[in-house]
């Protein structure tokens, strides 16, 4: 039986992707790789293979795979998009550099390939509200050019080569187990911190400011439903709409406050400011469900209680 790679498996995606995966398809078969590989808890530690790859060396990439015997890549390295704008360059290299590198891999030995796409790919002209699957895709940071160019290059292979690429457009993503790190999404979790550790939390955009979100186990879900879809059934292969919920930095602020009376929220955007205006505000995932199925399961209510009761049990532990 042929393997699993994923890159980037210890970023925020990545460290609930891997027990997943391992709880679905067999932890020996997932092998996890990182630029830098971190001290692995001892609940991590000897579930499976660990690898130090990094997605800018084409060999080492094409070298891993074959390794590994790998049939399958969730390709998740990449810099988000307040980071990217600190280093353009470095964004181009490893987020476009990287994708070409694996699917260059995916190409020669055979795989399957699942991509993470992002609602950074729409702009200040795309439509705010319900943004279309098909649309006006002219982003304004350097993050979201290096996601229109990847859905471009997916694409391509898929046609030129008939390279089985797939990928979502996520949201911004909230999670319990670990911090996204770098992106302008990041202060719908980084709130959940401030309001357990110390009942307050200064968020840098301001409180009107509605984004579409979704939580990680929806996210975990969408991976692995579209990776498990009849290929012959989809129109779209990249990119697709997932949408799960939308709400303003206040309302989820507001949402806290039921649970930990007291919650007192402040804002002070910042630079990240901008790149929040110029993504919508909602997206509309029809096309997710009428291609294979998707739907998302956790709204703002269910997964504030959710994320409450799992981050207040992970700090108290840790
Ligand atoms: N969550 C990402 C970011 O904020 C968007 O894909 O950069």
């Amino acid at each position: 039986m042929r393997n699993i790679l994923v890159t980037g498996a210890f970023g925020q995606l990545g460290t609930e992707l891997i027990p997943a995966l391992r709880k679905r398809y067999g932890g020996q078969r997932v092998v996890a790789s990182g630029r830098h590989l971190p001290q692995l808890s001892p609940d991590q530690d000897g579930s499976g293979p660990v690898v130090s790859l990094d997605v800018t060396n084409s060999a080492a990439v094409l070298e891993t795979v074959r390794e590994y015997r790998v049939e399958v890549i969730y390709h998740l390295a990449a810099i988000l998009s307040a980071r990217g704008e600190a280093s353009p360059e470095d964004t181009w290299r490893i987020n476009v550099g990287g994708l070409r590198n694996v699917l260059e891999a995916a190409r020669i030995a055979g795989c399957k390939v699942f991509w993470p796409s992002s609602i950074a790919v729409f702009g200040p002209d795309t439509p705010a509200e319900r943004t279309p699957q098909d649309t006006l895709m002219r982003p304004t940071t350097m993050y979201g050019i290096t996601k229109v160019t990847g859905e471009l290059l997916a694409d391509y292979y898929v046609s030129r080569f008939g390279v089985d690429v797939r990928g979502v457009r996520y949201p911004g993503v909230i999670s319990s187990e670990s911090l996204p790190g770098g992106g302008t999404t990041d202060y719908a979790v980084e709130m959940f911190y401030g309001a357990l550790r110390s009942k307050q939390y200064s968020c840098f955009v301001r409180a009107n400011t509605v984004l579409p979100m979704i939580y990680m186990p929806d996210c975990i879900r969408a991976a692995i439903e579209i990776m498990e879809a009849d290929f012959s059934q989809l129109t779209h292969h990249n990119g697709f709409n997932v949408a799960a919920m939308s709400f303003s930095a206040g309302e989820l602020a507001a949402e806290i406050e039921k649970h930990l009376p007291g919650f007192a929220c402040e804002y002070e955007p910042d630079e990240r400011q901008a790149i929040a205006d110029s993504w919508p505000r909602s997206i509309d995932d029809q096309v997710a469900f009428d291609e294979w199925g998707w739907r998302a399961e956790y709204d703002l209510p269910k997964m504030t209680a959710d994320m409450l009761k799992r981050l207040a049990h992970r700090l108290s532990t840790h």
